[in-house]
Parts: C-alpha cells; sequence; structure tokens
C-alpha cells in the first residue's frame, strides 16, 4: 500500500495569531526566511508525498502565489546575475505538484477535509496541519505512513502534554502496544483537564483512509459549534486505528511563544546565522539582566 497524496487544511482564520492574520494566512508567517508551510510541504516530500491539496478559504492566495512559478522575478534575478537566490525561487515552483480547493464557509476542520473526498479518490491520504512544524531525522508523517502500512489502518500523530494544556487538543485514549504506539480506544475533542482521559494529545498529523468522508458526512457539529475531524474518528471505532508519539522536536507555530521559538531554533540552524545569533542572543541576556 502506497500513501502519496498529502492533505493540508489552510482555511483556518487563524485567531490564535491575531492581529497579523488579519491580512495575512498564518500559514505564510515566516520562520527564519520561508514561510510556516513551506516546511510542512518539505516534511510530506520527504515522507515520499508526491501530490498535495491544499485546503484554502478566503484570504489565502499568497499560498498559491507562494509555490507558483513567479516568471517575472526569475527574469530579474537571471538579469541581475543573481543565481543563487534564482536557483532557490525556481525551485519553490517546481517542489511537488499542487492542487487547490477552496472551503467556502469556515465550518470546522472536519468540513475542510471532507472537501479533499474528490481529489483523495479512494486512496489513503496524509493529513498535515500547519499549526505544527516537526524537525526530526525521519519525517514526522513519514512515521505514520510507516505504522499506518503495516496496520492497514488510520494512524493519528500524538504526543505527551502537561495535564492543564489537554484542553487545547484532541485526546486519545489507548491501550499502549508498542514503542510509542497505542491502539486507540476513545477520542475527545479538547476535553477539560477533569474529563480528559489521558494526555496523549493529537498534533495534527494524520493518516486517513477514504471511510473518514462517510463518518464526517455523519458528524455533527461539535465543539466551537464545527465539524471536528476529531468526533468524526471516533464514529469510525471500533474498527483498529492507532496513534503513534511521533518523535522530533515540534513547534506550535499557531501560537505566539512557539512562532518565537521555532524561529530563535531554527535561525539556529542555518550555518551562516548560527554565529551571529548565539553572540545576539548573548547581548539581549546581559541587557535584559541590567534593566
Ligand atoms: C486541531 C484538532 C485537534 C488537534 C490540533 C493539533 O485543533 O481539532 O484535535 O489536537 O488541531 O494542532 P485546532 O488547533 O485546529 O483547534
Amino acid at each position: 500500500m502506497r500513501i502519496r497524496k498529502a492533505v493540508i487544511p489552510a482555511a483556518g482564520l487563524g485567531t490564535r495569531m491575531l492581529p497579523i492574520t488579519k491580512s495575512m494566512p498564518k500559514e505564510m508567517l515566516p520562520i527564519v526566511d520561508k514561510p510556516v508551510i513551506h516546511y510542512v510541504v518539505e516534511e510530506a516530500i520527504k515522507a515520499g508525498i508526491d501530490d498535495i491539496l491544499i485546503i484554502t478559504g478566503k484570504g489565502k492566495r499568497t499560498i498559491e502565489d507562494y509555490f507558483d512559478r513567479s516568471f517575472e522575478l526569475e527574469y530579474y534575478l537571471r538579469e541581475k546575475g543573481k543565481l543563487e537566490e534564482l536557483k532557490q525561487v525556481e525551485e519553490i515552483g517546481e517542489m511537488v505538484d499542487i492542487y487547490y480547493v477552496r472551503q467556502k464557509k469556515p465550518l470546522g476542520l472536519g468540513d475542510a477535509i471532507l472537501h479533499a473526498e474528490k481529489h483523495v479518490n479512494g486512496e489513503p491520504f496524509a493529513v498535515l496541519l500547519g499549526d505544527d512544524i516537526i524537525v526530526s531525522e525521519k519525517p514526522g508523517i513519514g512515521q505514520l505512513i510507516e505504522v499506518a502500512r503495516e496496520k492497514e489502518a488510520p494512524v493519528i500523530g500524538v504526543e505527551r502534554v502537561p495535564q492543564e494544556l489537554v484542553s487545547r487538543y484532541g485526546i486519545v485514549e489507548g491501550v499502549k502496544i508498542g514503542d510509542g504506539l497505542y491502539r486507540v480506544n476513545n477520542l475527545v475533542e479538547k476535553p477539560s483537564p477533569s474529563e480528559a482521559p489521558s494526555n496523549v494529545a493529537i498534533i495534527g498529523r494524520y493518516v486517513l483512509f477514504p471511510e473518514i468522508f462517510d463518518a464526517l458526512r455523519e458528524t455533527p457539529p461539535g465543539k466551537g459549534g464545527e465539524i471536528q475531524l476529531t468526533d468524526a474518528l471516533k464514529v469510525l471505532l471500533p474498527q483498529p486505528m492507532f496513534a503513534k508519539e511521533i518523535t522530533g522536536k515540534r513547534y506550535d507555530v499557531g501560537s505566539r511563544l512557539g512562532f518565537v521559538r521555532a524561529n530563535i531554533e531554527l535561525s539556529l540552524a542555518h550555518e551562516e546565522l548560527r554565529e551571529e545569533i548565539i553572540s545576539l542572543m548573548g547581548q539581549i541576556i546581559q541587557e535584559v539582566s541590567h534593566e
């Protein structure tokens, strides 16, 4: 079984990052010198995905422009002899086949995924949410694809979170059957800490099978009045479903702190920037400790 298609829902309003998201998609927020969605697309490509569907919505056109060829810019860079920059820009336009479909009303993540039904055309597919960037040796979504291929069942990416944060996530209840691997028994979208069956949180990476579309159609609006993917996954139980703790470093770039942290840490990974950033950080710490 090959999993070669991925869906990236990018229709959300990005309310956690207002006011910047008033006129700019959260997926286009820069992490060092690339937008968030570039990292997510790279992760999918590294995991063997060669076909990506991005679910967009109002105000998201810059995402399409970013992944498109830009002949004017390429002409200008060539004329000026800026060949390194030219190569970079050309490569983005040719990374992978990307398709777009628009979600007309913001009815939730579940409804956004339903828009992918025609495109995935009966195949299992990966889902990557743009709120998380995962830095790891083995791509985050690739770790789930491995399990899905072995088990021939849906797999949800999870991470243990502190109990006080469970209400920000979909929470999985399961039986541990291997190293970081659970068989899922129950799912709850954003429970209060006292109601949460565990602290195993869904982190925006999934491998789904086409059965999810019927389940989504049967799912009534849930938390926040939106059609929740977590609720639709619950409809599919008791069919086999697995959750896998993704190894690697995760940045929640849809939150202010996660966004700033990702910028600092990923700039440290840049060879040309690293030394300067370290000395800048030292300087800033000295300055603030004297305030
Ligand atoms: C969505 C899902 C939630 C999951 C989270 C991960 O919520 O509904 O189950 O834990 O993504 O980022 P959102 O953050 O879009 O509200």
